[in-house]
């Protein structure tokens, strides 16, 4: 599996995405995601699934370790106490001492943005999550982002495939030294139909 380095980190280039999975089938097709490779897991507070995610891991073959997981924190829940409490929350559904890259997954219209990032510094300072960055951020977003933070913003997860390059988004990513992760990098499948 290709690996590539971030803010001096290691992350597996290509992650399995586990929105819709649920339940049994979840932690099934994640173990199976394992058993052929994938070496990087895409999960959310949202989705419902950290305890599956969790669980396929240990279950599985591989070490926690040579795993790098994914998790996101929603809008609601960006105020500091919350980050906070969610940030434990999902350490324990995934049965980890720590998640990998840990993202705020939208951007809140409510909360001041230095205040969530404050919460998530402080999380990575205190060894819970190897890196943190954001998803769904515009470039004056980003910018946001990174003068606000203490710490290094590491990634931008966004919807990016052929018919939607996000040329200004990379670009500005790749001056920060910052990782572009595309979620629905087939447009739900219009990308393989349209050969
Ligand atoms: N950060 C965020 O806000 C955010 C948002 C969305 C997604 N994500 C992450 O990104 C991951 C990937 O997103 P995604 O699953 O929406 O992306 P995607 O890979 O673009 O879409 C997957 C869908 O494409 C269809 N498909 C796949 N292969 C196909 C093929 N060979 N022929 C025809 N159709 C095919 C399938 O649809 P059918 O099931 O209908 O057959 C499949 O469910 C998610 O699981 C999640 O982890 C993050």
């Amino acid at each position: 599996m290709m690996r590539m380095d971030v803010k001096g980190v290691r992350v597996p280039a290509l992650g399995f995405g586990t929105w819709a999975l649920r339940g049994r089938q979840c932690a099934d097709a994640v173990r199976m995601a394992l058993d052929v490779g994938y070496r990087h897991i895409d999960t959310a507070r949202m989705y419902g699934n950290e305890t599956e995610v969790g669980r396929a891991v240990r279950d599985s073959s591989v070490d926690r370790e040579d795993v790098f997981i994914t998790t996101k924190i929603w809008p609601d829940d960006l105020a500091y106490p919350d980050v906070k409490r969610c940030a434990e929350d999902s350490l324990r559904n995934l049965g980890s001492g720590y998640v990998d890259l840990l993202l705020v997954h939208w951007p809140s219209k409510a909360v001041p943005l230095r205040e969530t990032l404050k919460a998530f510094s402080e999380i990575k300072a205190a060894g819970k999550a190897r890196l943190i960055g954001v998803s769904n951020f515009n470039t004056a977003l980003m910018r946001e982002a990174v003068e606000e933070c203490d710490t290094d913003i590491a990634c931008n997860q966004v919807e990016y495939h052929p018919f939607l390059p996000q040329n200004r988004v990379l670009g500005l990513a790749r001056e920060y030294g910052m990782m572009l992760t595309a979620y629905m990098p087939l447009a739900k499948g219009k990308v393989v139909r349209c050969r």
